[in-house]
């Protein structure tokens, strides 16, 4: 007899359908075949649902046993068949009822036949929406994260024997209640506040305008200046996620397997922190089944790169393309994907190797020439794409304790939030949501400079020498600091603002 149950596979974030075919022949010798590209994982699939099926009390058929997993040629990755592979052979053996090829069934299980956490779920619930499936049925523990998809029902399924019962209809299995994206949503308590940093006022207001406008930062300063601590508060000051960009952002951490266990969403922006030893494939993705890098991780977030000269020259370049379309593309022998990658950046870095360049408290021991070598290790094209550059000096104790900041993260976001409902206004009909991300024939057309504003940024581009580019960022970065203001037009003090988070010619 042929049983068909309704599976998916996940291909970068979204998944596609996948039917589970079992077939049992009642002749020939006993086997359990399973074809359809499948992976080691899937492989291993036969010793899990065996073992789970004769656990749950109900009889492993000595048969031939072939389960064809369609389309063929689509790669099977992971242990999530288990679920419908085992609802198959106990259909094709008749032990249970025929099931609805409209209801999908994902979950990975134990050798005792409970379900186990089982990744991308809510890439499936997304799936079984634009499927009109009625009802799905997933790991219990992975329940919650589909809650938030309307229009399906929910069966959270503990284990097997459950689920058997169940579809004899002897004990029902309560659907998941639903949650809407209100009622799901909690208050962020972060763990920094802007309120927290004494002094380095310049520093603070070059995030809020980084916040409120989409632009990258460069921070510069010595070790112990607060650059880490800066950045680590800039999430508590960006304009909460909307639902849309939840979904987003959980995707991608539902399929790489990061989302907290019962956690139904990401509610926050991601803060992420990925060391410069990290690899290429773990910053921008990859590997044979290609997986998102913390590049996407970040996505809607920040990501933060201290020591950023360290930062191997061949991973730095893979950065441009993403930091250029907020997407990252992997092509790999088993296909490829597209993960998004829209992020802020935050770099960091110290003057020197040593880290004391410039310092009046201490000695720099760097060779001359290694200081601008240092800095020059980050390539021009990266660059073009930082509009912020922020020096951190070090603030002696003294000074710490007698300035005293009364703004609070709340506070600042406040005004982010009003300056980027001012700008998304100004951006509707283009493809950008922020000022950072204008190309600049966008910005010649959104943003036209006053007669005084132009003699002005002539005069100092003859004064400070700097490029087209440095004068394209420049403009985004006052556009940025008018909206903060709530003024339509740039002038000429928000251009002079702006003048000063500029970095150095050559550099920037
Ligand atoms: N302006 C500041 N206000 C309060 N604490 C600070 C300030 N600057 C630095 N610190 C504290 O000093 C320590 C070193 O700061 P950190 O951010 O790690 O420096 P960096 O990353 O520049 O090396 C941290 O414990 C940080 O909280
Ligand atoms: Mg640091």
């Amino acid at each position: 007899m042929l049983a068909k149950v309704l599976s998916g596979a996940v291909v970068g974030l979204e998944a596609v359908p996948v039917t589970v075919e079992v077939d049992i022949a009642s002749q020939g010798l006993p086997s359990f075949t399973i074809v359809g590209l499948p992976d080691k994982a899937v492989e291993e699939s036969r010793e899990r649902v065996r073992s789970a099926i004769k656990n749950s009390g109900a009889e492993f058929p000595a048969k031939r046993i072939t389960v064809n997993l369609a389309p063929a040629d689509l790669p099977k990755v992971g242990p999530s068949y288990d679920l419908p592979i085992a609802v198959g052979i106990l259909i094709a053996s008749g032990q249970l009822p025929l099931v609805s090829e409209k209801e999908l069934y994902i979950g990975e299980l134990s050798l005792d036949g409970t379900l186990r956490h089982t990744n991308g779920i809510l890439s499936y619930s997304l799936l079984a929406q634009a499927l009109r499936c009625p009802r799905v049925f997933f790991p219990s523990i992975d329940s919650r994260e589909a809650a938030i998809v309307s229009g399906i029902e929910i069966i959270p399924v503990v284990s097997l024997l459950t689920l058997f019962q169940h579809l004899h209809a002897l004990t029902r299995i309560e659907p998941t209640k639903h949650e809407s994206f209100e009622d799901a949503l909690s208050e962020q308590v972060f763990d920094f506040d802007m309120a927290d940093i004494m002094g380095q006022e310049q520093a603070k207001r070059a995030l809020e305008i980084a916040a409120a406008g989409g632009h990258n930062v460069y921070l510069h300063g010595p070790p112990g200046s607060g650059k880490t601590l800066l950045a680590r508060t800039l999430p508590s000051i960006l304009p909460a996620l909307t639902e849309e960009e939840c979904l987003e952002v959980t995707k991608i951490y539902s399929v790489t397997g990061n989302l907290p266990a019962g956690q139904s969403l990401i509610f926050f922006r991601p803060f992420r922190a990925p060391h410069h030893t990290t690899s290429r494939i773990g910053l921008i993705g990859g590997s044979a089944h290609p997986m998102p890098g913390e590049i996407s991780l970040a996505h809607r977030g920040v990501l933060f790169a201290d020591e950023f000269p360290e930062f191997p020259r061949h991973v730095l370049e893979a950065l441009r393309q993403p930091l250029e379309d907020g997407e990252v593309h992997i092509s790999r022998a088993s296909g490829s994907v597209t993960y998004p990658s829209k992020f802020l950046l935050v770099a960091a870095s110290n003057p020197c190797p040593c880290g004391n360049f410039g310092s009046e408290l201490k000695r720099c021991t760097c060779l001359p020439g290694q200081v601008r070598r240092y800095q020059l290790r980050v390539s021009g094209p990266i660059f073009d794409r930082i509009d912020l550059h922020v020096s951190v000096p070090a603030v002696s104790i003294e000074k710490l304790t007698r300035s005293y900041s009364s703004e609070s993260s709340k506070d600042i976001k406040a005004r982010v939030q009003s300056a980027r409902k001012i700008s998304l206004k100004r951006l509707s009909g283009t493809p950008f949501l922020s000022n950072g991300e204008m190309s600049s024939k966008a910005l010649k057309t959104l943003c036209p400079l006053s007669p005084s504003v132009l003699s002005f940024l002539e005069h100092a581009s003859h004064r400070f020498g700097f490029s087209a580019r440095g004068f394209t960022k420049i403009i985004k970065v006052g556009r940025t600091i008018a909206d903060l203001a709530h003024e339509s037009e740039i002038s000429v003090a928000h251009i002079a603002e702006a003048l000063q988070y500029r970095g150095h010619e050559g550099v920037a």
